[in-house]
C-alpha cells in the first residue's frame, strides 16, 4: 500500500497540499492538481476569506445557487435563494410557490425564539444542599459572565434562565445547568458557548469557595450549546377550501386530492421508514435555504429530526388536517438561525441572499425556511399522489445525463424533444445517443 501518511500538512502552503495530494493521492490522474486549481476563485483577496472558512482548504466545491420566485408569505413575496444539487427540488418549491400565490399564500408565527445550553458536571454531594444554594449560585454565575452578555442585552437579548437538572438517578453525581439564552438576529453558537465555558469556570469557583459545598469534589464535564431548540419555533401553514384544490392535478377532484393527500401525510405519521423520506423532503427545501444564507444545516437539521421523534416515535413534520371543507396543512419546526453573525455577512452569497429577501431579522428568515420546507414537501406529496415523482424528477435530471454522456447541444435538444414523452433512464438516453451519431456517421 502507498504510504500517505503525512505531518505538518495543516502547515504546508495551498500549492504544497495540491502538490502532496497530486503525488500521494492522485498517481494516476496527472489532471487532478489543475482540476482543484480550477475552482481557484480569480478573486485573491475574496479566495482568502472563503479559505479562511475551513482548514486545508485546497479548492472550492461548487453547487448551484438558484431561485425559487412567487413566495407569497404573510401577505409579502419573496424570491427564495437556495443552494442544491439535487435537480427538480428548486422547480418544485417554485412550482408550489406558484399554486399557493392564487390561493391565499403561506402564513408563518414565530412562537419564540429561545435557544438552549447546558453545562454538564459531576458533585457527589446531596442534591438538596445544591438546590437550595441555586439563587445563590445562578447570582453568582450572572455576575461572573456579564462582561459577555453585556453587548447580547443592549441587543435586547441575553441569559434568561438557568435551571439545575439532577440525574443522579441515571447516573450516580451527575448533574446540568441547563441555560435559556435569547440570541436575537444571531444564531448564537459562539455567544451561549463562551457564556456556559464561564459558567462552568465560576461554577467550579463557587462551589471551591462554599464552606458546604467544597465537602464534595466536583468535575465540569462540558459546556455546550444544545442543538435541540423545541422552543425556537415556527408555523407555516397554508389552508384553502377544498374546491380550490382542483388544480393540484388533473385526475382528481379538489375532494379527492385533498383526502389522498390527507391520507399521504397519516402514513408519514404512523410509519418511521415513511416519515423518514417525507421529512427528507421536507429539509431538501430547508438546507437549501439554511445553506444559502450561510446558516448551519446541520444544526438545522440534528434539531429537526430530535423533534420529528419528540412522541417517542419518529413521525412526519407536517400535519393536515380537513375541516368543514377547508384543507389545512402546517409544519411546527425548530429553526434556530441568525441573520447576522457567523457566514451570513463573510460569505458572499450568503450576503446576497440575504439581500435578495430583503435583509429579513430571524424571525422573518426562520418563516421562510419552514413555508420553503412546507413548499417542498407538498410539491413532493402532490406529485406521489398523482403523477409519481419519477417524472418530473427524472425529465431535470436529463440534462444531467446528456452532460456525463457529452452530448452536444444539438444532440441535448433532440433528446429532450424526443423524451418529452418518453420513459427517462441512463440507459435509453445512451442508446439514443448512440442511434443519432451512428446515423450521423
Ligand atoms: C426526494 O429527494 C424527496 C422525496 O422522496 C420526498 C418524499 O418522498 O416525500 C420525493
Amino acid at each position: 500500500m502507498q504510504e500517505k501518511r503525512v505531518s505538518g500538512f495543516s502547515k504546508k502552503s495551498k500549492q504544497d497540499k495540491i502538490d502532496w495530494l497530486q503525488v500521494n493521492c492522485y498517481p494516476q490522474e496527472p489532471q487532478a492538481s489543475a482540476d482543484l486549481k480550477k475552482f481557484w476563485h480569480p478573486d485573491a483577496e475574496l479566495q482568502k476569506v472563503i479559505d479562511a472558512f475551513s482548514e486545508n482548504t485546497v479548492s472550492n466545491f461548487i453547487l448551484p445557487f438558484g431561485v425559487a420566485p412567487n413566495f407569497l408569505i404573510n401577505d409579502r413575496l419573496f424570491t427564495v435563494p437556495m443552494v442544491i444539487e439535487e435537480s427538480s427540488v428548486v422547480a418544485a418549491a417554485g412550482s408550489a410557490a406558484k399554486f399557493w400565490l392564487t390561493r391565499g399564500g403561506f402564513s408563518a408565527q414565530v412562537k419564540s425564539t429561545i435557544k438552549l445550553g447546558q453545562v454538564h458536571f459531576s458533585w457527589f454531594g446531596p442534591a438538596d444542599l445544591l438546590k437550595k444554594k441555586l439563587a445563590e449560585i445562578t447570582v453568582f454565575l450572572r455576575n461572573e459572565a456579564a462582561y459577555l452578555s453585556a453587548n447580547m442585552e443592549k441587543r435586547g437579548g441575553g441569559i434568561l434562565d438557568i435551571e439545575l437538572l439532577d440525574f443522579n438517578r441515571e447516573e450516580p453525581g451527575y448533574f446540568q445547568l441547563k441555560v435559556s439564552f435569547e440570541t436575537c438576529d444571531s444564531m448564537g453558537a459562539n455567544f451561549i458557548n463562551s457564556v456556559l465555558e464561564q459558567f462552568g469556570e465560576s461554577l467550579q469557583q463557587f462551589i471551591a469557595q462554599d464552606a458546604e459545598l467544597s465537602a464534595y469534589p466536583v468535575d465540569i464535564i462540558m459546556a455546550i450549546l444544545s442543538n435541540f431548540t423545541p422552543d425556537c419555533i415556527v408555523r407555516a401553514s397554508v389552508q384553502c377550501p377544498v374546491e380550490q384544490l382542483a388544480g393540484a392535478c388533473t385526475h382528481l377532484d379538489g375532494s379527492a386530492f385533498a383526502e389522498k393527500f390527507y391520507q399521504a401525510i397519516r402514513i408519514a405519521q404512523i410509519d418511521p421508514y415513511r416519515a423518514t423520506t417525507h421529512n427528507k423532503g421536507i429539509f431538501n427545501g430547508i438546507d437549501a435555504v439554511v445553506l444559502a444564507t450561510g446558516n448551519d444545516f446541520r444544526a438545522i437539521e440534528a434539531c429537526g429530526h430530535t423533534f420529528a421523534s419528540a412522541s417517542g416515535q419518529y413521525k412526519s413534520l407536517s400535519s393536515c388536517r380537513i375541516e368543514d371543507g377547508i384543507f389545512h396543512f402546517w409544519m411546527d419546526l425548530p429553526l434556530a438561525v441568525g441573520t447576522v453573525g457567523g457566514l451570513t455577512k463573510l460569505h458572499p452569497l450568503a450576503k446576497r441572499s440575504l439581500d435578495l429577501l430583503g435583509q429579513p431579522d430571524a424571525e422573518t428568515l426562520m418563516g421562510i425556511i419552514a413555508v420553503t420546507g412546507l413548499a417542498q414537501n407538498f410539491a413532493a406529496v402532490r406529485s406521489l399522489i398523482t403523477t409519481g415523482i419519477q417524472k418530473g424528477h427524472m425529465k431535470m435530471h436529463l440534462q444531467n445525463i446528456l452532460h456525463h454522456l457529452t452530448a452536444t447541444d444539438k444532440e441535448a435538444k433532440q433528446a429532450i424533444d424526443f423524451f418529452h414523452d418518453q420513459v427517462i433512464s441512463f440507459n435509453a438516453v445512451q442508446e439514443f445517443l448512440n442511434r443519432l451519431r451512428t446515423q450521423i456517421a
